[in-house]
């Protein structure tokens, strides 16, 4: 018998999306019963690295208005964004910011005692409000704090989810290891969050915490669902080197310069009027054709870098306003950032794409909502802006979760529970990988498979790189990595790595196979040999379902309402 419990809603993933999608439903219900599921500890959610801003429009007074942080969003999205969806995240952020502030957000301030504003990448007006260099920590203490005044909520903390439960049309519940012990449950649930985050530990340079796989996208996409735009990888222009940790936008934002090997601000050539704040994709491509022109340096393990000079700003404006970078950069690095410029180059940050959803959040499964990371909303479209993304994170946590406790309260009619598709997941993961055998060494394959994300999926792209990319993931897919060799019940992290990777090669290949067919050069999916943004063939989104062999590949068409498309020129 598989032990089985139940709730009326199962939010899985505890980072900013799931903890204020858990807010708004116990709010919106407060009879219902909400379980938040996550492989980690809560406060352990990879949004709590989140440092440098949360985008909304606070200083309308002062000249900033809600049409053209949507214009900016948009434009940094190079017109990939659903014009609706952008117009949504910026028009709902304003009361979300004061929210937060209500529930206790340390947000900084001015001496007026307003929320502060720094200056972000892409942005026509300082608009990305802080908490120091701590964003996400600062918001992800505040919601959980805020969670605790509703008994209804539980959380099933270290909790690995491993399918969707489901019979084709509706979803009925999920299947999940309790890591601490071993066991696998069935938990039923009339409706369901996915907010299980990015996947950027596909990439071997990434800023992401290593719980950063892609399960949450890939039951998704095993249940049936589309993901979009997966192809849309941000590669953030400052990761310090050698650990690829973020170091904020905001350094730039407090004044921060990006120096090549002839100590020239070289973003000057490339975006002249928003220098080292151009969007996200820009910069990162600038760094890297500086390093292809010979104007790189060499980083302390010989790989190559540029380097990001806060001298100027001064220790105590570092001290103050980016305290956990300066820490990093020492305790990582060995360089005091108010003494050395640091070496950074473009590191893996950020999946645009994620599980397709529509203007709320809602999947193509009855039942399931996304938010966050996880979600592909296309509020971001090909580049994301820095501080948008715990916007969204918010703004649709909100909102999926007030829909789905609107949908339970509205009745959801009982069907016959399909036993054979928990069957099934118990086959595949305790004898396809738990009880697996073979000799290739499972974290060896996941460092080859992020090693040829970041060699062939990275900033600049090409048709033979990626093919190559693709034909090497697929021949690294038939070694015999699918096994577990700790056989403890209690605590097995082997198993629940070994499964994360399983997801691993499916949603690179996603990712690989949605670049290869986007030729032309958009956003963050920059082809060398198709240089140019092409919207007569390409301004349509990517949507990858699950095949039996490989994935299957659609389109989806771009809402335009107000902005049609032009060069973007910054
Ligand atoms: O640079 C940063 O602080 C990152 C922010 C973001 O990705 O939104």
């Amino acid at each position: 018998m598989v032990d089985t419990i139940e709730y009326d809603l199962i939010i899985c993933g505890s980072g900013l999306a799931g903890l204020r999608a858990s807010i708004a439903a116990a709010k919106r219900g407060p009879g219902l019963r909400i379980g938040v599921v996550s492989k980690v500890q809560v406060m352990r959610s990879h949004s709590v690295s989140a440092e440098g801003g949360t985008a909304a429009v606070l200083f309308e007074d002062e000249g900033d208005t809600v049409e053209s942080h949507i214009y900016d969003t948009v434009k940094g999205s190079d017109f990939l964004a659903d014009q609706d969806v952008a117009e949504r995240l910026c028009r709902e952020m304003p009361h979300e910011v004061y929210q937060l502030e209500h529930w206790g957000m340390p947000w900084s301030r001015r001496k007026d005692g307003r929320v502060d504003q720094r200056a972000f990448g892409g942005y026509s007006f300082p608009r990305a409000s802080y908490a120091s260099d701590k964003v996400g920590f600062f918001e992800m203490q505040t919601l959980y704090d805020t969670c605790q005044q509703y008994e209804n909520i539980e959380y099933l903390n270290e909790w690995f989810v491993s399918s969707i439960v489901h019979d084709e049309r509706r979803f009925l519940g999920v299947t999940a290891v309790e890591i601490s012990t071993g066991t696998f449950h069935v938990i039923k649930a009339k409706a369901c969050i996915i907010a299980t985050g990015g996947a950027g530990r596909i990439y071997s340079f990434s800023t992401y915490a290593h719980s950063s796989t892609p399960d949450g996208l890939d039951m998704a996409f095993r249940a049936g669902m589309a993901l979009k735009d997966m192809e849309f990888v941000q590669f953030h222009p400052t990761g310090i080197m050698p650990s690829g940790i973020l170091i904020t936008e905001g350094a730039r934002g407090e004044g921060g310069h990006l120096l090549n090997s002839e100590g020239q601000r070289f973003m000057s050539e490339y975006a002249p009027n928003k220098m080292e704040l151009a969007p996200r994709d820009i910069v990162s491509r600038s760094i890297m054709t500086e390093i292809k022109e010979g104007r790189g340096l060499k980083s302390m393990t010989g790989a190559d870098c540029v380097k990001l000079d806060l001298r100027h700003v001064g220790d105590e404006t570092i001290r103050q306003k980016l305290g956990a970078i300066r820490e990093i950069s020492i305790k990582f690095s060995g360089i005091d950032p108010s003494k050395e410029p640091m070496d950074v180059r473009p590191v893996c940050h950020y999946m645009m794409g994620g599980i397709h959803t529509d203007i709320n959040g809602k999947t193509e499964l009855e039942g399931v909502w996304s938010a966050g990371e996880a979600a592909c909303n296309s509020t971001h479209g090909s580049n994301r802006l820095g501080a948008n993304s715990t916007s969204e994170c918010i703004v649709w946590g909100r909102i999926t979760g007030e829909l789905a406790a609107d949908y339970i309260k509205a009745g959801v009619p009982q069907v016959e529970w399909p036993h054979h598709m928990v069957f099934a997941e118990e086959k595949r993961i305790y004898d396809g990988i738990f009880r697996g055998s073979g000799d290739a060494n499972p974290y060896e394959v996941r460092q080859t498979l992020t090693d040829i994300m970041n060699d062939h999926a990275y900033v600049y792209r090409s048709e033979e790189g990626l093919a190559e990319g693709l034909r090497e993931l697929r021949e690294l897919r038939t070694s015999t990595w699918s096994h577990v060799d700790d056989k403890a019940d209690e605590y097995n992290t082997n198993f629940v790595n070994v499964m994360e990777l399983d997801s691993m090669f499916r949603i690179a290949e996603v990712v690989l196979v949605g670049a290869l067919g986007r030729k032309e050069s958009r956003g963050a999916h920059a082809r060398e040999d198709y240089p140019m943004r092409n919207d007569d063939q390409f301004l349509h989104h990517t949507l990858a379902y699950s095949g039996p062999d490989v994935p299957v590949m659609t389109t989806s068409p771009v809402t335009i309402t107000n902005y049609q498309p032009v060069e973007r020129k910054y």
